[in-house]
């Protein structure tokens, strides 16, 4: 984790980091912080996305899609709420952003959404790695009689809901903070020592990284200025500037003709509250958490919690355990347990074992002090 209160400098041995991540920096003289998290996470064959890290029970993290299906069978019900209010349409389309292995859309099919007539399906995947894991899901769906595709951005004129889980926590944000009366940004240089190069392109072992702290000027520091919630964040106290989210969401919102833009993920309401907290920036690989940015750079998942007062202004915003329950959680448990008692001593077949699925990851989906405490921000159509 950044040093907060954020000293000037703060020097890591960037352990692990993949070597054209340190080469980048080094040939650059210094990144900004956003920048290297880019290339980390996404850079083709080097960044975590892109050479098999995932969502999943036996992949890098958990999340709630990949928890079972009941997630999925509560944004079934949402989706059809919205296809409800908008007069129930012929075509109603369901874009699931940052889809990674495409496990919600699977969860959403499964549920038979009653507007399942009207249903098209759109995978949307920067990562081409995971894009080339869609073609199963596409042809399980078909066998359904839903088409779904799968591509790399957002498509236009959508009637329907887009869906984000835990994605915008994945986009790259800059870091700022006050101190000592001046308005300073992470950045990623080379390190004391400057890093010898056994053969082109390969660090030799020992090279670093070093987080430093450089003061932000001109037209950064006056948008940064202008930002209502960078008012209320303490000096010395480290906060991700989350423009790329906020450019995100109005863009996403500009794209939806009619229905609704459904954001999960976990941040709280105010920068301020995600400043104050240890841990905001995290990494992630093989169920491991760790906070230190640099370490194994390429390999870990880089994660923020989201400042959601950064984004524009939702329609809703709610915990997680809020909007399940409006969604239907408790009608979808109470559904599978009327099922299980009826068939005290059947087999353990399929629709029996996704029923007691359901019944077990009711708690964790709504825990207060875990993925129920998860934000969901709802916008309308015309951003
Ligand atoms: C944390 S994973 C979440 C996967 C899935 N939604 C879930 O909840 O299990 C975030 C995913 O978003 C993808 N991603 C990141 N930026 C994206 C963008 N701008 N458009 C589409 N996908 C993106 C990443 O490649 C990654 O697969």
């Amino acid at each position: 984790m950044i040093q907060a209160p954020g000293g000037p400098t703060s020097t890591h041995r960037a352990l692990g980091a993949h070597a054209a991540l340190i080469e980048a920096v080094v040939r650059s003289g210094g990144l900004r912080f956003d920048a290297l998290w880019e290339l980390a996470l996404y850079e083709p064959g080097i960044g975590f996305y892109e050479t098999g890290g995932a969502a999943g029970r036996r992949a890098d993290f958990l999340t709630s899609v990949e928890l079972g299906p009941l997630f999925g069978a509560c944004i079934a019900r949402r989706v059809d709420q919205a296809w409800n209010a908008a007069g129930r349409p012929d075509t109603w389309t369901l874009v699931d952003a940052g889809a990674g292995p495409g496990t919600l859309v699977r969860a959403v099919l499964a549920a038979q959404p009653e507007c399942v007539g009207a249903l098209e399906v759109v995978l949307v995947e920067r990562s081409a790695r995971q894009r080339a894991g869609h073609a199963d899901l596409i042809g399980w769906a078909a066998d359904r009689e839903v088409a779904v595709r799968s591509q790399a951005g957002l498509p236009e004129g959508v009637a329907g809901v887009i869906v984000a889980n835990e994605l915008l926590d994945n986009l790259p944000a800059r870091v700022v903070q006050r101190h000592g009366g001046q308005v300073q940004e992470l950045w990623v240089a080379p390190g004391g020592v400057a890093p010898a190069f056994e053969r082109p392109g390969i660090p030799a072992a020992g090279s670093e990284l070093e987080l430093t702290w450089r003061p932000m000027v001109g037209d950064d520091a006056a948008a940064l200025a202008a930002c209502e919630w960078w008012d209320n964040v303490p000096d010395d106290a480290p906060v991700p500037w989350s423009a790329g989210a906020a450019e995100w969401v109005a863009e996403a919102q500009r794209r939806l003709a009619l229905g609704i833009l459904v954001v999960v993920d976990y941040g709280a309401r105010t920068s301020a509250e995600v400043a104050g907290r240890d841990g905001w920036l995290r990494t992630y690989a093989q169920g491991a958490v760790g906070t230190d940015p640099l370490e194994n750079l390429g390999g870990r998942d880089l994660t923020t919690d989201v400042p959601f007062d950064q984004l524009p202004q939702p329609d809703r915003l709610v915990t997680q355990a809020d909007a399940l329950a409006c969604w239907g959680i408790d009608q979808l448990v109470a559904a599978a347990s009327a099922r299980l008692a009826a068939r005290p001593d059947a087999a353990l077949d399929l629709a029996r074992a996704r029923d007691i699925s359901l019944l077990n990851e009711a708690p964790t989906l709504v825990d207060s002090a875990g993925l129920g405490a998860f934000l969901v921000a709802e916008w309308g159509a015309g951003g």
